[in-house]
Formats: C-alpha cells, structure tokens, sequence
C-alpha cells in the first residue's frame, strides 16, 4: 500500500492573451514539489513549508483547503500531511497558488488509488484557488492536472477541454519580481466590456484554438491578442509594452499577460527563437532596478508529475 508520495506540481500560464478565465498551457521547467504521507489521525495537517510565507492553518492554505474539499466528499478513516516546497512565488502570475491547490489532491488521489478521473480533481482544487483569486475558475487549475493546453468550457458543470498544440510550440516568461494580487487585479476590471471588443476577442479565441488544431503559427501569432484585459492591467507592470515590442522584434508569435501578471509570456516557434525573446526580455529589465527571473519552457503536455513512491 502507498502510505508516501513526493509530486512536481507545475507552475501555468493562464487567459493566453485572449482567452481570460479559460485558456491556459502547463510549464515543464518551474513548480512547486510537494510530499504528502498518509497519517492515522483523521483531517488534513500543513506540516511544513519551505521557500516562501504561508500560513499552516489548512483552512488558510489553498492546498489544504482543496485537500479539505476532497476528503470531506471521499471521507476516509485516516488523515495526511501535506509538505510544502514552494518555488513558484505567490502573486507571480504564472499558477502559484493553483500548483499548491491542484498538487495536494493530485497527490492524495493517487494514495486513494485514484478514486476521482481529471475534472473532479480539477473541482477540489477551484475551492483552494477561490481562496486566493475571490472566485473560482479553472484556467490555472486545467492545465496543471490536465498538462499542456486546455479550455475550461464552463465551471458549473466543469468542462475541460484538452486542445493540441504545436510539437515545437516554446514559451519565454518574464517574471519581474513585484507583487500583483489577483483578487486586486480582477478588482481593476470593467464590469461590462464594448460590444466591438468582444467580436474582436472571441474571434481571436476561436483561431487560437483553430490555429493549435492546426499547426498555423501565422494564426497562432494574429490570434495572440487581448483587446479587453490587457488595457487595463498592463498599467499594473512596469514597461510592459517595451517587453512586448521588442519580444516579437526578436521573433516571438505573440507575448501578453500571464494570468494577472506581473509575469509576462510570449510563444516562439521553436527554443532558439524562445531563447532569443529571453535575451530581448532579459536586455530590458536589466536597465531598470527590477529583480526578475527569466524560463524558456516547452509546453508540457504531461502535467503533475509523480516524482517518488513509498
Ligand atoms: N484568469 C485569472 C485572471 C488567472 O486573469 O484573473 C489568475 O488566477
């Protein structure tokens, strides 16, 4: 019997320019790893937490708060304890608290012996991310349990659609390093959006997905567009616009927000065109006073990651 696992939960980019809220790809090179060991007291205990500041009390945890969901639905007559090893920062914008929320009933699925498909994992962890962002939504949580790029169709009833995409398909993400809370970056958004804006967006998401069907990086890069998010909350990083001027200068298809930011993301055709947009990104934020980090990633198209068994 598996009483121990140790996981690789993976960090995300979500909304992917002009699909707020339901488009999103898995990253294969940064995540969080988590161990979590069965225990013979009933309940869910955060035991340890390593490389940033979180709280312990599972109903403050977002990966025991989704944990929690689970074993209030599974009920069984054991508990487990959760350890934290947390390298994607919280408020970075590319799934920081959706790895913590998706890793932990991830792993406890398996030491269940799988009980729950995908989807239903995907549910238990949207309650830990509403504690994080405000609301519950999935384009974090999808990609993370499901691996490389997928639609969240809708959250009641969830429906997750897994999209193909491009062998070749890399992303370069800027990480500068501030602080953007979402619940206050979804705080900054129209209530209502113009009707023109909409026609343009859901045209873009429409040959976004069309173009990952296909293989058409000419569609890739004309889809790459956000005219109703990305005004608003670009105000939110600094030089932004210079980030994604001279990221398609250097040959990326597109580059937008990732998430609620301050990360930033752009798609390449291939890695050395990845790696030359993170040489543009690295040139611009190094004339500022701004920490940042910088990843050339595949899209993974595995998701979490079992990395240890006992
Ligand atoms: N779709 C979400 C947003 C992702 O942009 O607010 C961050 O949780």
């Amino acid at each position: 019997m598996t009483d121990k696992i140790k996981i690789f939960s993976p960090a995300t980019v979500a909304n992917v320019s002009c699909g707020f809220d339901v488009l999103g790809f898995c990253l294969g090179t940064i995540g969080d790893e988590m161990v979590i060991k069965k225990t013979s007291n009933k309940g869910i205990t955060i035991s340890k937490i390593e490389g940033y500041d979180l709280p312990y009390a599972t109903n403050k945890n977002v990966a025991g708060v989704s944990a929690l969901a689970l074993i209030n639905d599974y009920n069984p007559d054991f508990g487990f304890e959760i350890e934290i090893y947390k390298q994607i920062k919280p408020g970075s914008g590319i799934g920081s608290s959706s790895a913590s929320a998706a890793g932990s009933v991830y792993a406890i699925n398996e030491l269940l012996g799988r009980p729950y498909n995908t989807t239903e994992l995907t549910n238990f962890a949207m309650k830990g991310e509403a504690l994080a962002s405000g609301c519950e939504h999935a384009d974090n949580i999808a990609p993370a349990l499901f691996g490389g790029f997928t639609l969240v169709k809708s959250c009641t009833p969830l429906k997750v659609l897994q999209i193909p995409c491009p062998a070749d398909l890399y992303t370069t993400i800027v990480h500068p390093k501030i602080e953007i809370k979402t619940i206050e970056s979804r705080a900054i958004l129209p209530e209502k959006i113009n009707l023109k804006q909409a026609v343009t967006q859901w045209a873009n998401v429409g040959s976004l997905v069309h173009a990952m069907h296909v293989n058409d990086y000419d569609l890739i890069k004309a889809s790459l567009e956000d005219v109703v998010i990305e005004p608003h909350r670009k105000k939110l990083i600094p030089n932004f616009d210079l980030i994604k001027t001279e990221s398609i200068k250097a040959g990326a298809l597109g580059c937008g927000i990732s998430g609620s930011g301050p990360s930033i993301f752009s798609l390449s055709k291939g890695k050395q065109n990845a790696q030359a947009v993170a040489k543009a990104m690295q040139l611009v934020y190094s004339k500022t006073n701004i920490e940042f980090d910088i990843y050339v990633s595949p899209i993974n198209t595995e998701g979490m990651k079992t990395m240890r068994i006992d």
